[in-house]
């Protein structure tokens, strides 16, 4: 017979720890997996009839310096040790100083340690006279213990316990107890990550779900809020409107210049409240666009009438290059009048001499639009705070007369822009030496989309200011 025929033998013990593997990646939670394991390893031992009785698993507990017991096999001799022990089983708890309890010398060394003597892998905490009559009452004979170890690191031990002699144990019994202990120490390092990950994860869960719900009440408390400001803001608006226009009588220059202060203030809050309605919206994704084919540079041109008036109140320039010709993209009319307003009138309040310019030109895909003005500048430090929400820069080469502003228009300037395909960005050279903000229109037509149900909201006005 050639000598590589595989055995009834051999076959059994491929089984054995093909079963083995099994349990370990099918169990994932580790109280289960070590008991299955435990148990597994006795079952087949017991098929291959080599007489171990007990199999005791104990784990290393880093925290309280000990070894502690974590499974028995669940068989009548691991029962009968119980029977008898004046400690239950999970109070087997070897500190890990006990150098000469054989666990602890496994566990230090790496080594695998054989008694005949129970008392030298269960004292303490067990006395010997109580620890003997366990291994008498179980009939046991031989122990053998065997470190776990992962990357050189020794986890806890294993003990087998047996009705046979130390002489009995051939080498290739020693090679599968071996080979049971890497295994076990495996799945147990798989398992305790797991079940780590499993508690994060549940953690997370519950974390997430609190944030989805502030974020909820975040956006309730928005809508409502700025719901509920607006209506007494533009009563407030329009009576202090109708004084100042003498409607109440006549002003004298004190009461005017009060009531201009108020004016202000209010149309300031009520265009805050705009853009917070506006944000809340398109986060929440209840924003539709109305994307049509435009003529980009007639639309400009159209949004240029007004804000040259205020240009020219400030005695700077605002011109149009490439007046005459024709661009298309495709866009929403009023979402592209209320970027290019938010542009401008912030290039209208950081410009004092020079002025600004809209600039035109397109490629392949994008029409581009250009907002120039030779103000006050970014610095390059400040140039990463743009677009954020509440982005205003706090500094000093900023500071301007009117300098009221929410923070909120380049935020805004940005979803609206993203929202339709394009992109937006800021330059400048520095300090003093003016900004550029440029934003690309697509001139291909958006991919058609399924209508979604939009709840709908009153329609929000635009405030110049
Ligand atoms: N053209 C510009 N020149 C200089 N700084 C600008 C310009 N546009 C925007 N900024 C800076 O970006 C900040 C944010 O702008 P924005 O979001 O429109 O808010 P707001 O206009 O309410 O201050 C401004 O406060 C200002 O510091
Ligand atoms: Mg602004």
């Amino acid at each position: 017979m050639p000598n590589n025929k595989l055995t009834p033998d051999t076959l059994n013990t491929l089984d054995a720890l093909w079963k083995l593997e099994k349990i370990i990646l099918d169990t994932l939670d580790f109280r289960e997996v070590v008991q299955k394991v435990v148990d597994a390893i006795l079952t087949e031992l017991g098929y291959l009839d080599l007489g171990y009785k007990v199999v005791v698993l104990a784990l290393v507990d880093e925290d309280e310096q000990v070894l502690k017991r974590v499974s028995l096999s669940q068989t009548t001799e691991a029962r009968k040790t119980r029977e008898v022990s004046e400690l239950p089983f999970d109070q087997i708890v070897i500190p890990l100083n006990e150098e000469k309890n054989l666990c602890i010398k496994a566990l230090k060394e790496g080594t695998v340690q054989i008694t005949q003597y129970f008392p030298d892998i269960l004292t303490p905490p067990i006395s010997p006279e109580n620890a003997i009559a366990s291994q008498k009452n179980a009939g046991i004979k031989t122990s053998m213990v065997y470190p776990l170890q992962i990357k050189g690191k020794s986890i806890g031990i294993m003990i087998f316990s047996m009705n046979k002699r130390e002489e009995e144990v051939t080498d290739q019994e020693k090679a599968l107890l071996r080979y049971f202990s890497d295994l076990v120490a495996m799945a147990v390092q798989n398992s305790k990550l797991y079940s780590h990950l499993e508690v994060e994860r549940s953690q997370l869960k519950i974390l997430n779900e609190k944030l989805e719900q502030l974020d909820r009440l975040k956006d309730d408390f928005l809508s409502v809020a700025s719901h509920e400001l607006r209506t007494p803001m533009t009563i407030i608006k329009s009576y202090l409107w109708m004084l100042n226009a003498g409607k109440g009588g006549q002003l004298n220059q004190k009461q005017t210049e009060y009531l201009n202060k108020a004016v202000t203030s209010t149309e300031r809050m009520i265009a805050l409240i705009n853009d917070m309605l506006n944000i809340s919206r398109m986060e929440q994704g209840r924003v539709e666009f109305d994307i049509k084919k435009l003529d980009i540079v007639e639309l400009i041109r159209d949004i240029l009438v007004d804000l040259k008036v205020k240009a020219d109140e400030r005695k700077i320039y605002l011109e149009l290059e490439n007046q005459n010709e024709q661009m298309f993209g495709f866009t929403d009319l009023g979402k592209f009048t209320e970027i290019l307003i938010n542009l401008i009138g912030n290039s209208l309040k950081f410009t004092r001499e020079g002025g600004i310019k809209v600039k035109v030109t397109e490629d392949d895909n994008y029409v581009n639009v250009s907002v120039i003005d030779t103000g006050a500048g970014i610095s390059i430090e400040d140039q990463k705070h743009l677009f954020h929400k509440f982005g205003r820069l706090d500094n000093s080469y900023q500071t301007v007369a009117e300098s009221g502003g929410t923070g909120l228009g380049l935020y805004i300037v940005k979803l609206y822009i993203e929202g339709m395909r394009g992109t937006v960005q800021a330059s400048s050279d520095g300090i003093n030496k003016g900004s550029t903000f440029s934003f690309t229109i697509p001139k291909s037509p958006p991919p058609a989309q399924p209508k979604t149900d939009l709840t709908k909201q009153p329609e929000v006005t635009i405030v110049k200011n």
